[in-house]
């Protein structure tokens, strides 16, 4: 009976670690020879519960601890002071920071940009991604103006990085965080409603969760080892069968992952992932990923990127890592700014700027432009002609077809206000005006029949407007001229 029990427990024991579904962050695949090892030498419990620091303290050596990373991360911000900002996004359960280093020109300013963040360590026992986050923004802080890609990433986008989201998880040793949650299954599912409720996430999650709020990113990339690929979405289906489960940006996603896979050293000759790179679900489904969650209600592009086949490599294995990594790294971020089409968009009766959607036909997906500058970043696979429509209540959408090549593409566009109905002369003329006050103050003077110098006013405005429009546009065009050898258009 004894021996029947314990066998039932080895065999359940083993069966999760070899079923595909433990990871995302590849755990059947991190030296499984390992762990069987130990499961045969003595009590599984004991030895995981009570030796596991123990035997991984050879294994941190020569990796940051999180006190470290708190000084790397402050001694960056303070020798590339005037192009980074520092900043945490919340605290681990254990009261831990969540460190984020913001590198940009203008760092914690809003710019027509887009903006991109890295988020490694997400799973604590995969700590090669904190590592190279800290080399990848020490790098770019020295070859400003000296790298044409750091410059350009430096100039163009706002690239935010969290080196750690999980730091009692790294101090634990282990995937889980404090409250041993896998964090990479935390977030809302489109398909099973995990946890729902809010106040249950845990607060790295919650963090992370706050962040898409207040930062319009465009995309992203987090750090996990246990396999070589890159990885996108959708990363669950809604059968849980493991299949090639497609979201709507599909050929998006797979030209965004190949820019990582073909820039690494060896990730694209990968025999088990044709090109280095995976649908999530066809390698297996998970549900509460982070991933899918930045595309659904983020606006936002992001790949899980499993950047080595051993979780926790000698740290001397590191500096490769990083050679191999790094081109990967900031090809995926320039990819922002290199490919893809991009624009703002304007209103046509003053030139203000519009926050309106922009939607492409035959994807059912939109992507918002900015509120303070109404600039909008689609990101698109290359080598397709497209049709894309602005959209923004009370304004006549507008749709146009392109051809978009390897470069990217500016295109703006102006909306028209829909037609009012009539009688309503005076409405859309104050609009232009665009003071709320003033329009007030037409309608008295208005009230009081003062047609003749209403109708003179009516004129002044009119012209203003056609100048003001004029000259927003022009300075439009001259800046976006200025930034590149861009192909570019007004619609
Ligand atoms: C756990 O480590 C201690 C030393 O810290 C050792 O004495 C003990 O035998 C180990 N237990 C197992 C099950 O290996
Ligand atoms: C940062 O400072 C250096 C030297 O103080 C200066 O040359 C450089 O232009 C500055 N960069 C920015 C973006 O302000
Ligand atoms: C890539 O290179 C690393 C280090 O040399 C090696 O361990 C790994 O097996 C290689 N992977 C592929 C897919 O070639
Ligand atoms: C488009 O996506 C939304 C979810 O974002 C879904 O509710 C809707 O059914 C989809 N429309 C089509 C035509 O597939
Ligand atoms: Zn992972």
């Amino acid at each position: 009976m004894d021996h029947a029990f314990s066998f039932l427990f080895l065999s359940l024991y083993f069966s999760s670690l070899l079923h595909p579904t433990v990871a995302r962050g590849g755990e059947q695949r991190s030296k499984p020879s390992d762990y069987i090892d130990k499961v045969y030498s003595g009590s599984v419990r004991q030895l995981f519960e009570e030796n596991q620091s123990e035997t991984r303290l050879d294994i941190a050596r020569g990796y940051m601890t999180n006190s470290d990373l708190e000084k790397a991360v402050k001694a960056f911000g303070r020798r590339c002071s005037n192009i980074s900002r520092i900043y945490s996004i919340g605290k681990s359960v254990k009261g831990v920071p969540l460190w984020v280093m913001e590198i940009s020109d203008r760092p914690g300013e809003e710019e027509a940009e887009p903006a991109f963040k890295f988020i490694g360590n997400v799973h604590g026992d995969e700590p090669v991604g904190r590592e190279l986050l800290l080399l990848l923004a020490n790098w770019l802080c020295d070859n400003y103006m000296r790298d044409p890609l750091a410059t350009l990433i430096i100039e163009n986008v706002h690239l935010h990085i969290l080196p750690s989201m999980n730091p009692d998880g790294f101090s634990l040793r282990r995937r889980g965080n404090a409250n041993n949650i896998d964090l990479n299954r935390d977030f809302p599912d489109q398909f099973f409603p995990l946890n729902d409720d809010v106040g249950m996430r845990q607060p790295e999650t919650r963090a992370i969760m706050r962040w898409l709020k207040e930062i319009r990113f465009t995309a992203s990339a987090s750090l996990h080892g246990g396999a070589l690929v890159a990885n996108y979405p959708w990363d669950g289906t809604l059968d849980k069968r493991k299949d090639y489960y497609a979201c709507p940006d599909d050929e998006t996603f797979r030209f965004m992952a190949s820019v990582y896979s073909r820039s690494h050293n060896n990730m694209s000759l990968s025999k088990e992932f044709p090109g280095g790179i995976t649908n999530g679900a066809f390698w297996y489904p998970i549900y509460g990923g982070m991933q899918d969650w930045n595309y659904i209600h983020g606006g936002c592009f992001e790949l899980t990127l499993e950047i080595s086949d051993n979780k926790w490599p000698n740290a001397n294995e590191l500096p490769t890592l990083w050679e191999f990594n790094k081109m990967s790294m900031l090809n995926l971020v320039a990819s922002l700014v290199k490919t893809g089409v991009h624009g703002k968009i304007f209103s046509s009766d003053c030139g203000r700027p519009l926050p309106a959607s922009i939607a492409i036909k035959g994807i059912n997906y939109t992507v918002e432009a900015g509120s303070a500058f109404a600039d909008y970043h689609r990101l698109l696979a290359p080598g397709e002609k497209y049709e894309v429509m602005a959209t923004l209540p009370g304004y006549k959408s507008k749709t146009t077809c392109i051809s978009l090549e390897e470069k990217a593409m500016t295109l703006d566009f102006v909306l028209d206000p829909e037609v009012r109905p009539k009688g309503n002369l005076l409405q859309s003329v104050c609009d232009c005006s665009c003071d709320g006050k003033s329009k007030h103050e037409l309608v008295e003077f208005f009230g009081r029949t003062y047609l003749e110098i209403f109708l003179v006013l009516i004129v002044i405005l009119a012209f203003l407007c056609f100048l003001l429009k004029r000259r927003v546009l022009f300075n439009h065009l001259k800046h976006r001229q200025s930034v590149g050898p861009k192909r570019s258009g007004v619609v």
